[in-house]
């Protein structure tokens, strides 16, 4: 788990404070994101949002959707959106599928790799777009997103 809240937690709670329904989508962009609500995450999003933390609890063990637990150690997560989706972000989920022999929403065995999709992550001139964990990857080309996904592992 992340030692602070990720970076796009006020993003996320400025694009759906004050609407109908927000805690649920805003708590759906969090996995979205991140493959699972990370604890960090929650406890700042609810007070950028002024929900108190026994809400986003009583939401997240309610509906079976929500993860409270990182599906693996290192998520990858390959924007879908359609920039990403048109510089070829498809390939890049199948190079990954290929090497690590998952598909996209499976974990690894070992636990130690998530691959998702998501959506838009709001970056489009950098597409095609990769993040592992908190890193991101702009511009990923084919034949270096395996390399660097294992570089960001090691912590490079
Ligand atoms: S489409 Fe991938 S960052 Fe926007």
């Amino acid at each position: 788990m992340a030692a602070t809240a990720p970076a796009d937690v006020p993003a996320i709670a400025k694009k759906w404070k004050d609407k109908r329904g927000s805690l649920i989508m805003a708590l759906h962009d969090l996995q979205g994101r991140y493959g699972y609500v990370p604890r960090d995450a929650a406890l700042e999003l609810g007070k950028l949002m002024g929900v108190p933390l026994a809400r986003i609890y009583e939401v997240t063990t309610f509906y079976n959707f929500f993860k409270l637990e990182a599906p693996g150690k290192h998520i990858i997560s390959v924007c879908m959106g359609t920039a990403c989706y048109l510089k070829g972000a498809p390939e890049l989920v199948a190079r990954l599928s290929e090497k690590l022999g998952i598909k996209a929403g499976e974990t690894t065995p070992d636990k130690q790799f998530h691959l998702q999709q998501v959506r838009c992550i709001g970056c489009c001139g950098l597409a095609p777009v990769v993040t592992v964990n908190e890193k991101v990857l702009a511009k990923v080309k084919p034949a270096e997103i395996v390399d660097q996904v294992y570089a960001c592992a090691k912590g490079a």
